[in-house]
């Protein structure tokens, strides 16, 4: 049975993430910052047959990360989602008053960026371990700068193109152990993040993010694409 790890699993894309590659037969660690409240991914692994096992971990926190990896041990983790982020409360905020606000601009950095990163580090030797060694961060279109003519929501876009960043590091560190790295933007999605105004539902996006991390190839690791398989200018 092939295995994924994914974080913010207790609602929005990751729920969706959780629930769509259980029903494909996948052993799925579900991460989520707190279990106990975690009611409706609760409810899916109860339903699941054993396949959702749910799992602490707060992804701004690396003694958090070290103590999942030693509930995980060695195993094998074919695919690791770095899904979990925020927008924050100043996230959608323009350049201006963005200094007063330091230890939110920097919590942005941490969770969006740090977070993806570190982890990533701390699993590598269970992805490496795995059959299809494949780490998929979730991006946001707002991490191009080719992108971005309105300047809108500064900090979150900057620490999602750090993400991209990171990921096309992560891409050219890991390909000699023949991990594949991905950037996905999973769409603009209906989920507290997204809003309700969002054009995607969270299935139609989980749908398009299992499309394309299936489709991944060593050949074109480290690449940056819509849910919808469009190559995004970086
Ligand atoms: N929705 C969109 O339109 C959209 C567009 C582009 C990119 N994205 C990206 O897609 C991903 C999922 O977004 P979403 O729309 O599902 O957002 P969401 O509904 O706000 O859910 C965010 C998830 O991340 C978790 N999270 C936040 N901080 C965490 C931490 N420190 N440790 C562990 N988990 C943490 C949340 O857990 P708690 O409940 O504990 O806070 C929640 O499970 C994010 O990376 C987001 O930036 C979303």
């Amino acid at each position: 049975m092939k295995t994924i790890l994914i974080t913010g699993t207790n609602r929005g894309i990751g729920l969706e993430l959780t629930k769509q590659y259980a029903q494909a037969n996948w052993q799925v660690f579900a991460c989520c910052r707190n279990p106990d409240a975690a009611k409706e991914l609760q409810q899916l692994a109860e339903q699941s047959n054993q396949q959702i096992t749910i799992l602490p971990l707060d992804t701004a926190d690396v003694s958090s990360m070290l103590t999942l990896k030693k509930s995980l041990g060695n195993t094998a983790i074919d695919v690791l989602i770095n899904n979990a982020g925020i927008l924050g409360k100043m996230g959608r905020e323009t350049f201006g008053t963005l200094h007063d606000h330091t230890d939110e601009a920097l919590k942005i950095f941490q969770v969006n960026s740090l977070g993806p990163l570190f982890l990533s580090e701390v699993l590598v030797d269970n992805v490496t371990n795995s059959q299809l060694k494949t780490i998929a961060n979730i991006s946001s279109d707002w991490a191009s700068i080719a992108l971005n003519k309105d300047g809108i929501a500064c900090l979150y876009r900057a620490s999602k193109a750090a993400l991209n960043s990171i990921t096309a590091s992560m891409a050219a560190a890991l390909k000699e152990k023949y991990i594949k790295v991905i950037a996905i933007h999973p769409g603009w999605v209906q989920t507290d993040m997204g809003g309700p105004s969002a054009v995607n539902t969270p299935e139609e996006s989980a749908k398009g993010i299992m499309q394309q991390i299936e489709k991944l190839d060593i050949a074109n690791t480290g690449c940056y694409v819509r849910h919808t398989g469009e190559t995004l200018p970086w």
